[in-house]
């Protein structure tokens, strides 16, 4: 049951999931190069903010590994290259930058050391940032129990789970926790237009997991709050600004403000390497523009006339006013967020 991983360093070389074959197909492919890591980033082979500041970081690890530069300066020139492409491969996620910041915060201090030191270093920073974010997922789901009552419908939109991270989640985390502690969870889950991480990835962790869920199209959110119980809506975040606004998968704001007009409480849950407090707003956080196709076409299959004119937004940015509280390892952040989330930074 749930066995199965996002991500993992496995003999030297980086071994991630395709989840563009899920639900079909469970196949893990090997990378051994840096810039085959951004190309699977960008193609979403891997997704979800803080697995690809995993595989980030990795990726900089293979390139230090498999480095043949003869000086330390050679090498750092090599890793500011691959640091370049990996930051160009998806915008809005903050944890694909913080991660790449980090190791080469690493370097920067290493710079001293001789090449075979500061190449094991940067995988042992790689590995630590892998480690850290296994921990911060199962403090997350401790954090978030308050909110789930031992009978709970929730709604949950995108994916969130263990394909997300390098551990069991962030929202998803919150409801399988909740689920493993024997309450009785029941999870209606939005598709997620136009990339369907809900019908495809979170429809599938929930059956691995024997949690009852139940797929809806992304504008039922609002019959479904009028005519059933729901508790709470639960959604991960990939840019969460000072003042608790977050970016998230588009059509997040949507149901957030669904949420509000039915008195649902609207959570987000992340971990605190998603807090970007050098950003005083949402506006401020750069929205990925993906391509035409994802939504001219479903699966490879085109569902409009030729020629269409197209917008793919691939996030949207929730303001801070309708989010009940944001969701971290570090603990729960509530209203005013300028306060409490420049205070979880600080623990
Ligand atoms: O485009 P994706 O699939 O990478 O978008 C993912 C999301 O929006 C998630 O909700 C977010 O990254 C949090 S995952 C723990």
């Amino acid at each position: 049951m749930g066995e199965y991983f996002s991500i993992r360093w496995v003999d030297g070389m980086v071994r991630m999931l395709d989840q563009r074959l899920l639900p079909d197909e469970v196949v893990y492919h090997d990378y051994i190069h840096c810039s085959d890591i951004a190309t699977a980033i960008r193609d979403m082979v891997i997704r979800g903010a803080p697995a690809i500041g995993v595989a980030a970081a990795f990726g900089l690890a293979l390139t230090a590994l498999s480095s043949s530069a003869k000086t330390t300066s050679d090498l750092i020139k090599q890793l500011d290259t691959s640091s370049v492409e990996l930051k160009g491969s998806r915008p809005t996620a903050v944890n694909l930058s913080w991660a790449i910041d980090r190791i080469n915060k690493v370097i920067e201090l290493n710079a001293g050391m001789g090449l075979v030191q500061l190449k094991d270093r940067i995988l042992v920073e790689a590995q630590n940032i892998y480690a850290e974010d296994v921990q911060m997922d199962y403090k997350i789901a401790q954090n978030g129990q308050k909110f789930i009552p031992n009978q709970a419908n929730l709604i949950h939109h995108c994916n969130t789970g263990g394909l997300a991270t390098a551990g069991i989640g962030t929202a998803l985390g919150v409801i399988r926790l909740a689920h493993e502690k024997g309450k009785n969870v029941h999870v209606f889950i939005d598709e997620t237009r136009p990339r369907l991480q809900g019908a495809r990835l979170t429809a599938w962790e929930l059956k691995q997991l024997g949690i009852p869920h139940t797929l809806i199209v992304d504008g039922a959110s609002g019959y479904i709050m009028k005519n059933h119980k729901i508790d709470a809506c639960l959604v991960g975040c990939d840019r969460i600004a000072a003042n608790g606004d977050i970016a998230n998968k588009i059509g997040t704001y949507n149901l957030a403000l669904v949420a509000a007009a039915h008195g649902v409480p609207f959570y987000s849950a992340g971990p605190t390497t998603s807090l970007d407090l050098s950003i005083t707003s949402g506006d401020q956080i750069p929205i990925e523009e993906r391509p035409e196709e994802e939504v001219t076409h479903i699966q490879a299959h085109p569902i409009t006339p030729p020629e269409v004119t197209v917008a793919n937004p691939a996030f949207d940015v929730t303001p801070a006013r309708y989010i009940t509280a944001i969701i971290t390892d570090r603990g729960v952040a509530y209203p005013p967020y300028t306060e409490s989330l420049a205070g979880l930074k600080k623990l």
